[in-house]
């Protein structure tokens, strides 16, 4: 689905529901765009230039991005969660440029381009995982803290939700999804722990997964700083959302559509995510069109990390076509 600031459909944001958990979640989490500066300074947004924002979530990064863009630039913003795209719609409106809201899983670029009738652009930026929105609204199912539903898809009207995995898949499927995605030393039993719980009942919120892990665990793992159940949450989301392939093919996508003296602009949030983006960036540089822009990774800076703590994890790379 493509809503356009110019196109036709203007009445539909109005026509949709606040996002659900109202608007104290709305207000609380306005999303903190990491590594903001960075992502300006390696994407310089100017006047004609067309960027794809292909995680806008709540628009933080898609506000300055737009600003820079204005007034002859284009911005197209993609996020496959529709109350998160509602957010950035509303939040940009009047940011003085063309912007094309698209509901779609970012591996889809190239047919998300073909509707948009753009044949290139001249950056891609990605920020990847969930938005502090999304973590923060217990009904999404996200947060390990928060008693809520077992859902976890970013977008909702996809089928497969984190409890039908957890509810449908044999151990060893499950163990393997924990070991796979979420590097957890402890997949078997945690698996093993999941699959008794559910005997002649179904596992159906966070609150019990969280304590079901924490439960599996050997006694003196019980207890961490980070919350022992981290890596099982961290796991499923991917699995539910299958984010890295959709990433893997995204920047393969991306590498096809940018223009000559284009970049990509990656933020990655843990291993698994930033594995890919390396291992896809080293495969384009050998082709001697594409050169990173800086050798290994960025970080953001101590004072950002004081100012928003969940920017820590943050590892940025950027890639430019030169050729
Ligand atoms: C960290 S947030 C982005 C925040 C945004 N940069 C801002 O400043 O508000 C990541 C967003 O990407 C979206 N997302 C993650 N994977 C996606 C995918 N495969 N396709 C489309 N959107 C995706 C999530 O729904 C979420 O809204």
């Amino acid at each position: 689905m493509i809503w356009s600031r110019h196109g036709g459909n203007a009445g539909l944001l109005e026509a949709q529901a606040r996002p659900e958990g109202g608007d104290e979640v709305m207000k609380d989490s306005l999303h903190k765009p990491v590594m903001e500066e960075e992502v300006l300074r390696f994407i310089q947004p100017k006047a004609g230039m067309i960027v794809v924002d292909a995680t806008v979530g709540l628009g933080g990064h898609a506000l300055s991005i737009a600003q820079g863009l204005a007034p002859s630039g284009r911005l197209i913003a993609i996020d496959k969660d529709e109350e998160s795209l509602l957010a950035a719609k509303e939040r940009l409106e009047g940011a003085g440029v063309r912007c094309d809201f698209v509901r779609e899983d970012f591996r889809h670029l190239d047919r998300v381009l073909d509707r948009c009738g753009i044949e290139a652009a001249d950056a891609f930026v990605f920020d990847l995982g969930i938005s502090s929105y999304q973590l923060d609204n217990p009904v999404r199912g996200f947060s390990i803290r928060a008693e809520g539903p077992l859902d976890m898809r970013m977008d909702r009207s996809s089928f497969i939700s984190a409890y039908d995995l957890l509810n449908n898949l044999t151990e060893e499927e499950i163990a393997s999804i924990l070991w796979k995605f979420g590097q957890e030393r402890f997949s078997r039993r945690i698996a093993n722990g999941i699959v008794r719980a559910r005997q002649g009942t179904s596992i159906s919120s966070t609150k019990e997964l969280a304590d079901i892990v924490v439960k599996a665990l050997p006694y003196k793992f019980r207890f961490q700083r980070i919350h022992p159940a981290t890596r099982t949450f961290q796991a499923l989301r991917i699995a539910v959302n299958r984010e890295l392939d959709s990433l893997d093919e995204a920047l393969k996508k991306a590498a096809l559509y940018l223009n000559k003296g284009g970049r990509i602009c990656v933020i990655s949030f843990h291993s698994l995510e930033d594995k890919i983006v390396k291992e896809n960036f080293r495969e384009l540089s050998r082709t001697e069109r594409f050169r990173p822009v800086f050798k290994k990774i960025m970080r953001p800076t101590p004072e950002e990390i004081c100012r928003n703590p969940r920017s820590r994890s943050a590892k940025m790379r950027v890639i430019e076509r030169v050729k």
